[in-house]
C-alpha cells in the first residue's frame, strides 16, 4: 500500500493544491497556449501572471486584466445571481468545473451550505432527470455490464492513479425519483463534490462512477438522447457477479480505495452492504450515513435532556430501509455504551403500515424480527406510545402529519423532554412540522426533521429545529477514512463521528433546542469529525497507516485548498 506520509515530505503548497495539476503540466510539457486554457486542471483564466502569459504563449488569448481567485470568485457570484433558478446555476457550475477546477472549488468552498442545494439535493434530482439533455462532458467513469471481463483494464484508463474513494451508483433509485439508469451519474458526481466542499478531501483522489446495468425505466429506453445502454436491469445473480468483478478490479487497480455505494435500488443496497461491509473498506451513505446522522441527532438531544442513550426507549414509526438502518445504528450505539446487543434491541420498537410490530404479526421480515417484542397488537400510534412509553419517537414512514396533536401530547405527558424526529421528506411528508412539535408540547419537544424548517419564536423563546442532513457526517467520516485507510468502515466510526458532531453544539445553541451545529460551519465540523474517526481507527487497529504523533496535523496536511499553484 502506498503510504500517505511520503506525500507529506513534498512541498505542502503543491500537495494541497492538486497533485494532478503538477502532473498534468509535467507529463504534458508540450501543453501551450490554448491547450492550457482548455484543460480545467491547468486553466487559471484571468489569474495567469504576466510572466506565465509570456512563458506559456497565452498573450492575446486572455483579456489584459490580471486577477486573483477572490476577484474571479466575485465574478462567478455575479453570474450566478443572474441565473433564474437553481438548475441553471447547477448547469453554470458544471460548466465552470469543465473550464477551471480550482475556481469551481473556490466557489463551492466559499459557502458550502449555500451551494449544497444547488449542486446536490434537491437540484441534482432535476439535473439527473434531464441528464441526457444537459450532458456535456464526462466528469467520471461509465462502466457497463457489457464490459464484464475487462473491468481492470477500463479502470486503468482513469488518469489518476491514487484514487481513495469511488462513489458508485447503478442509478437504481435516485433520491425519490426511482430508476434513472445512466442518468444517475449526477449523484456520484455531486456526492463527491461534497467531500471537497464540506471536508476538503482533494478532488484528484475521488472518482465518480456509474455502473450501467441497464434500466427498467421505459421512458429512458425510448428516449433517443438517453446516454446509457438500452436494456433492462439484470437478474440479482448477474448483478452480483458483475459487482464482484467490480470490487475485485477496484482493489487491484486502486488498493487504497474506499467504495462508497450510493442510490442503488433498496434491496440491492441492503444485500450488497451486508456482503461487503465486513470484508472490504466500503460504506453506503443511504443506509449508514443516514443512520449515523440520526444517531448524532439523538446524542445531541441527550446533551439537551441530560439523559443517556442506553437508557432510552425508542419507537420507530416506519419500519422500512431507513427505519431498519437507524434502529441498527441506535442498537450499535447502545451496545458501545455497555448494553449487550439483545438488551439494546429490547429497547427499540417499530410501527409500520399494519401497526405495531409485535410477536403475533406474521408479515414481518428477518431484520424487523430483531425489534419485535411481546406487546398487545394495535394500529393506533398514540395507543402504542401509551403502552411502550418511548422517550424517543422517530418518523421514517413517508406519511405527512402522522404525528397528530394527540401523538405529540401523549409523548409530552410521558416525558419532560420528548424527543421527536420527523425525518420523512420532502416537506409535506414530514410526520409533523417544527411548529406543531413545539406548540403541542408547550415548547418541551426536542425536534429534528429531514428537511429544513425555519426558526420559531414562541412565548418569547427561540426554537431552532435541527435538520438531519447526511452531509453533516459522510464528508467528515470520509476525510477520517482518507487519513487512515481503515480495513473496514465499522458502525463505531459512524457513531464516534456522530458524537464529535453532536459535541460541537454550544450551550447557547442547545438552549434553542439545536441538536446539530450550524451548517455554515461545515468545514470545521467535518475536520473535527475526521479527527475523531481517525483516532478511533488507530485505537481499534482498523487503520492501515502508522499512527502519527499529531492527528489534527495529519488531517490538516491532507486537506485541499482551492488555490492556484505557482508555475515555474
Ligand atoms: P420505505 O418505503 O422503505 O419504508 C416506509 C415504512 O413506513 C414502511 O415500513 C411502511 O410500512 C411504513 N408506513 C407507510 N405508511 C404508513 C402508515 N400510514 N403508518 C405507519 N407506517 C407506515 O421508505 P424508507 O426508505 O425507509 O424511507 C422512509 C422515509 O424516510 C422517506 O420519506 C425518506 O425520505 C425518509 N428518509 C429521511 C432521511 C433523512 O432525513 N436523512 C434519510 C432516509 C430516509
Amino acid at each position: 500500500m502506498k503510504t500517505i506520509y511520503s506525500n507529506q515530505k513534498k512541498d505542502l503548497d503543491v500537495l494541497k493544491v492538486s497533485d494532478s495539476y503538477e502532473r498534468t503540466l509535467k507529463d504534458q510539457n508540450s501543453l501551450r497556449g490554448i491547450e492550457i486554457l482548455e484543460n480545467p486542471l491547468t486553466n487559471k483564466g484571468t489569474a495567469f501572471s504576466a510572466e506565465e502569459r509570456i512563458k506559456y504563449k497565452l498573450k492575446g488569448l486572455l483579456p489584459p486584466i490580471i486577477e486573483g481567485l477572490d476577484q474571479q470568485l466575485k465574478r462567478v457570484m455575479n453570474h450566478l445571481s443572474l441565473k433564474p433558478n437553481n438548475l441553471e446555476r447547477y448547469i453554470y457550475m458544471i460548466g465552470l468545473l469543465d473550464r477551471n477546477e480550482t475556481l469551481f472549488y473556490k466557489v463551492l468552498m466559499s459557502d458550502p451550505a449555500r451551494f449544497i442545494p444547488i449542486m446536490y439535493d434537491p437540484t441534482v434530482g432535476e439535473a439527473c432527470l434531464k441528464f441526457s439533455d444537459i450532458y456535456r462532458r464526462n466528469g467520471g467513469m461509465y462502466i457497463t455490464i457489457k464490459d464484464r471481463g475487462k473491468l481492470k483494464e477500463i479502470l486503468r484508463n482513469w488518469p489518476e492513479k491514487d484514487i481513495r474513494f469511488i462513489c458508485v451508483s447503478t442509478g437504481g433509485r435516485i433520491l425519490g425519483l426511482g430508476d434513472l439508469g445512466a442518468n444517475g451519474m449526477g449523484i456520484p458526481l455531486g456526492k463527491l463534490q461534497l467531500y471537497t466542499a464540506c471536508a476538503a478531501v482533494p478532488p484528484a483522489k475521488l472518482l465518480p462512477l456509474l455502473l450501467d446495468c441497464g434500466t427498467d425505466n421505459q421512458k429512458l429506453l425510448d428516449d433517443p438522447l438517453y446516454i446509457g445502454i438500452r436494456q433492462n436491469r439484470p437478474s440479482i445473480d448477474e448483478l452480483d457477479t458483475f459487482v464482484q468483478e467490480f470490487v475485485d478490479a477496484v482493489q487491484d487497480v486502486f488498493p487504497s480505495c474506499c467504495i462508497h455505494f450510493e442510490d442503488w435500488r433498496g434491496i440491492d443496497a441492503i444485500r450488497l452492504l451486508a456482503r461487503y461491509k465486513d470484508r472490504i473498506c466500503c460504506y453506503n451513505d443511504d443506509i449508514q450515513g443516514t443512520a449515523g446522522v440520526a444517531v448524532a441527532g439523538l446524542i445531541g438531544a441527550m446533551h439537551i435532556s441530560g439523559g443517556e442513550l442506553k437508557n432510552q426507549r425508542v419507537l420507530m414509526f416506519g419500519a422500512g430501509s431507513a427505519g431498519i438502518g437507524i434502529a441498527g445504528m441506535i442498537a450499535s450505539a447502545m451496545h458501545l455504551d455497555g448494553l449487550d446487543e439483545v438488551g439494546a434491541r429490547r429497547q427499540i420498537f417499530m410501527f409500520d403500515i399494519n401497526g405495531l410490530l409485535e410477536k403475533s404479526r406474521t408479515d414481518i421480515s428477518e431484520e424487523q424480527k430483531l425489534y419485535t417484542h411481546i406487546n398487545t397488537p394495535t394500529k393506533n400510534l398514540a395507543e402504542a406510545i401509551r403502552a411502550i412509553k418511548p422517550t424517543i419517537l422517530i418518523g421514517v414512514s413517508t406519511v405527512g402529519k402522522a404525528f397528530t396533536k394527540e401523538v405529540v401530547e401523549t409523548m409530552s405527558q410521558l416525558n419532560q423532554r420528548p424527543i421527536i424526529f420527523a425525518l420523512s421528506n420532502p416537506t409535506d411528508h414530514a410526520e409533523c412540522s417544527a411548529l406543531e412539535a413545539y406548540q403541542w408540547s408547550n415548547g418541551r419537544a426536542i425536534y429534528a426533521a429531514g428537511v429544513p424548517f425555519d426558526e420559531i419564536r414562541m412565548d418569547g423563546k427561540t426554537f431552532t429545529p435541527g435538520q438531519a442532513n447526511n452531509f453533516y457526517l459522510f464528508p467528515g467520516v470520509s476525510l477520517g477514512i482518507y487519513a487512515t485507510c481503515p480495513k473496514l468502515v465499522t458502525d463505531e466510526l459512524w457513531i464516534e463521528g456522530g458524537k464529535a458532531l453532536a459535541g460541537l453544539v454550544t450551550e447557547e445553541q442547545r438552549a434553542k433546542g439545536m441538536v446539530f451545529p450550524p451548517q455554515s460551519d461545515i468545514l470545521n465540523i467535518s475536520t473535527k469529525i475526521a479527527e475523531r474517526v481517525a483516532e478511533v481507527a488507530f485505537e481499534k487497529g482498523l487503520a492501515q497507516e502508522a499512527r502519527p504523533e499529531d492527528i489534527p496535523n495529519l488531517i490538516h496536511s491532507l486537506q485541499y485548498e482551492a488555490k492556484y499553484p505557482r508555475i515555474n
